[in-house]
């Protein structure tokens, strides 16, 4: 099927007011230093949900996007949510969001890919603009990771942030629009990066609680790796699908898990540092709301526009990972 199918006609953002910086992990009995932070992921904050719920954060960014899309929400036809923390288990996190903000027209539902879910989201609600089950849908990327923090675990709660991305994308007419996607998955590596309890192997317990093992527990040297490898392979095969080089790339927006697999990533895809857009250092690692909102800082901060060429790519949980170039 010839390209661009859809494009983004808008795009919006929401963060927890509660901005927590790496000096306030002492207050909380985390022996760690800023130094060591920012040395090892390039996180000096990140924003913490207190009061916020994560159909509070989906619906701020998504009434952006749609107004900045001219798109009221009885005109939605599909509403896909990215996430690994919901509100709750069942029903979706996509059908809260859409009673919150009177989508009454629409499907809903979510998709499970961790830190790559907006990617995956938006390949599929680009399929289902494809094949005329739709012409217009809401993907949304939202966390409120740390309601799945161990807030005793130094090794993973200093590098996780709350927060949501939400973009509309409407059926092509001209040449705006997903350009190319690409999305792989490797589910024998599940076990490095996993909240082990809390579904139905292991349902909630004292002995869960007693060992936190509903909380996110990682093997963060074989995630880099994984991450670093992954992702390279994703820009590269995005870039090849789409007939494209990287000297067409004015931006680069990565996942923002660590700087190091950023820069690492980049340099593999031959992208200069100038042209990525980083913003780690100020949310932190926000899974499936990192490239949204990164996305759409950049369109607001004028680092990209209408017309631009923009390779998005990502790796999660799973492993999963991808990329998608978008002309904007
Ligand atoms: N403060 C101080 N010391 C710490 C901290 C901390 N917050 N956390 C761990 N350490 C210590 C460890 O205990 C260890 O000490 P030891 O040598 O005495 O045993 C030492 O630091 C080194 O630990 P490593 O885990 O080997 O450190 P590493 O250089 O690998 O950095 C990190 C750890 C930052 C987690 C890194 O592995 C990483 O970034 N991995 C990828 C993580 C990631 O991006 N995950 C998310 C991607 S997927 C997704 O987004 C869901």
């Amino acid at each position: 099927m010839k390209r661009p199918i859809a494009y983004f006609a808008g795009m919006g953002r929401a963060v927890p007011s509660t901005v927590m910086s790496n000096f306030d992990f002492a207050a909380i009995g985390i022996d760690t230093t800023d130094e060591w932070i920012v040395e090892r992921t390039g996180i000096k904050q990140r924003h913490i949900a207190k009061t916020e719920s994560v159909t509070d954060l989906a619906s701020s960014a998504s009434r952006i996007a749609m107004q900045r899309a001219g798109v009221q929400p009885g005109e939605l036809d599909i509403i896909v949510v990215a996430t690994a923390s919901p509100d709750r288990l069942l029903p979706s996190a996509a059908v809260d969001l859409q009673a919150a903000i009177g989508a009454s027209r629409a499907a809903a539902f979510d998709v499970g890919a961790a830190c790559s879910g907006f990617i995956y989201s938006s390949t599929v609600a680009e399929a289902m603009i494809a094949v005329g089950n739709a012409d217009t849908a809401l993907v949304v990327g939202v966390e409120r990771l740390s309601s799945i923090t161990d807030w005793t675990d130094r090794s993973t709660c200093v590098l996780f942030g709350d927060g949501a991305g939400a973009g509309v994308l409407k059926r092509a007419k001209q040449h705006r629009g997903i350009l190319s996607t690409f999305v792989r998955s490797d589910g024998t590596l599940g076990d490095l990066l996993c909240r082990p309890s809390g579904g139905g192997a292991r349902p909630f317990s004292s002995e869960v609680l007693a060992d936190k093992s509903q909380f996110i527990k990682m093997n963060g040297r074989e995630v880099f790796k994984n991450a670093v490898r992954s992702m390279s392979e994703a820009a590269t095969r995005a870039l090849d699908m789409a007939k494209l080089t990287s000297a067409d790339i004015d931006l680069m927006i990565p996942h923002q898990a660590n700087v190091r697999i950023i820069e690492a990533t980049a340099k593999h895809a031959n992208i200069p540092m100038s042209k990525v857009y980083v913003n780690v250092d100020r949310f932190g690692n926000t899974s499936a709301a990192s490239i949204p909102i990164a996305l759409d800082e950049a369109i607001e901060h004028g680092r990209v526009g209408e017309g631009s060429t923009v390779l998005l790519v990502a790796f999660g949980a799973g492993f999963t990972w991808g990329s998608m170039i978008v002309r904007l």
